[in-house]
């Protein structure tokens, strides 16, 4: 059944400083916590690095006639930290580094896209980790600053700011594990200190925002949080229980603070690794609590909600035994196992096509933060190679008809969606190897030329038809950029 999109809803693609930039260390930009970390021996699936990425530094323009082509009216970036402030600090503006996005966001406007700007996506300067990074509460200050000269440079023509991308990756897998920079051990410990002052960082940037820009810049802040869903493998009422709080773990740990009315952590986070802390003979909760005023400055700091989300995964505490997570830690905390049921795992799990978790994802949003605008800042689907990608295509047009069943039944309020990625691009922990993009990059090529996949005519045809059609697959022509 052919299905229209609602008017209004905006549509576009997304990318990140990092994973797309390269130029790791021209003119007075400073190393990146992924810079250090992606030179670590082991630490990237395939030993690749962001240095050189998609040379986008070098080649943006490219970029842009690849938004020309598929007619999207916006563009979510992000801004590299240590490019703007090489010291990390507000002392020092990069000239270079302020231009190339001046460049950027000038010319996507003269192309009529939207430039929306993501402040972090996850490029710490090294020099602000060597001073504990996200766990230093003092980078609430830090990030205020940096958040500053952002709206002086660009709040203009800037009018879509996303604080934060994702909290929970850049704690958890971060500060909590090794699998992420800056890849700090501190199991059960830093993950849950740098998610408190990530959410006090948010809040400072957007009542900055609100007191002193938002009158004359007229823009709207929000934070990004990763929103896969989760929900009990069976119906029995305590695989229903698991479920429901590995939502509060993953999603409502960053987004209660925020959105409810109560404000603070979630309950049942508090309540879970309270006792586990005390058991395990800790003084306090490893888990740092707002004071009264923290948690009503953090309260309403958001002027919609941005959505990510790939997949679900199904939980149960039947299996669980104290010893198969480390101790402590946050696997441990939450006490549950999970799994993906028969579903078949995508050649890179964490998008594993499971349609029907993106409409509860969106209705638990809804439900639980106050039925705000939704943002759909991320959802896409990774492969290993070839242009002719009928598992995307198969993946987004089944997700989309998730998206609209969200909207029509359950009445959600989305406003936009953004695909995962414009192209090909460094994919974090699993390097190069992994491709996300509907334009794929050639590597082994000096100037990285990108070819539209199968996907990228699809998602053109969708921006120009504004109609779903689930059996609709386009011809692949040979074009290049
Ligand atoms: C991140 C992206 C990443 C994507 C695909 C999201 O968690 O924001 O940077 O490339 O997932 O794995």
């Amino acid at each position: 059944m052919m299905r229209v999109l609602p008017e209004g809803m905006q549509l576009g693609v997304a990318s990140a400083a990092y994973q797309i930039e390269g130029a790791w260390n021209v003119s007075d930009k400073s190393p990146s916590i992924w810079d250090t970390y992606s030179d670590i021996p082991g630490t990237i699936k395939d030993n690749t690095t962001g240095k050189d990425a998609c040379k986008s530094y070098e080649y943006y323009q490219r970029d842009i006639a690849m938004l020309n082509f598929l007619g999207i009216m916006f563009y979510r970036f992000s801004i590299s930290w240590p490019r703007i402030l090489p010291n990390g600090f507000a002392n020092k503006i990069s000239k270079d580094g302020s231009t190339y996005y001046n460049n950027l966001i000038d010319e996507l406007l003269a192309n009529g896209i939207e430039p929306v700007v993501t402040m972090y996506h996850w490029d710490l300067p090294q020099s602000l980790q060597d001073l504990g990074g996200w766990t230093n509460p003092l980078i609430a200050d830090w990030f205020e600053d940096y958040a500053r000269v952002l709206y002086d440079l660009y709040g203009d023509r800037v009018k879509t700011w996303i604080t934060l991308n994702e909290p929970k990756q850049i704690g958890v897998y971060g500060y909590g594990a090794t699998r992420m920079a800056p890849g700090i051990n501190a199991r059960g410990i830093g993950e849950y200190l740098s998610t408190k002052n990530m959410l006090m960082a948010h809040a400072r940037a957007w009542h900055l925002y609100d007191k002193e820009y938002r009158s004359k810049q007229n823009g709207k802040i929000g934070i990004t949080i990763a929103t896969d869903y989760r929900e009990g493998m069976t119906d029995d009422p305590d695989d229903v229980q698991a479920g429901i709080d590995a939502m509060d773990f993953e999603v409502g740990m960053y987004s209660h603070p925020i959105f409810s009315e109560k404000g603070g952590f979630p309950e049942r986070v508090i309540k879970l690794v309270g006792e586990k802390s005390k058991q395990q003979g800790y003084p306090e909760s490893r888990l740092p609590e707002f004071t009264k005023e923290e948690t009503e400055f953090v309260k309403g700091t958001s002027d919609f909600y941005g959505f990510n989300h790939y997949s679900t995964k199904f939980y149960t505490r039947k299996t669980y035994k104290e010893g198969i997570y480390p101790v402590p830690s946050y696997d441990d905390d939450l006490g549950a196992e999970w799994s993906l049921l028969d579903y078949t795992p995508a050649i890179l799990p964490h998008c594993t096509e499971i349609p029907h978790g993106i409409r509860k994802a969106l209705k638990w949003v809804k439900d639980n933060c106050n039925n705000p605008p939704i943002m759909i800042t991320e959802n896409g689907f990774g492969t290993l190679s070839g242009l002719q990608d009928e598992a995307r295509i198969s993946y987004l047009v089944k997700y989309f008809n998730s998206i609209l069943d969200a909207i029509e039944y359950d009445k959600c309020n989305v406003v936009c969606y953004t695909l995962w990625s414009i192209m090909d691009n460094f994919e974090w922990d699993s390097g190069l190897s992994a491709k996300f993009g509907i334009f794929e990059v050639d590597y082994n090529d000096e100037k990285r030329t990108r070819r539209p996949r199968a996907s990228a005519f699809w998602y053109k045809n969708l921006v120009a038809t504004r109609s779903l059609k689930p059996e609709y697959r386009p011809t692949l022509e040979d074009i290049s950029f």
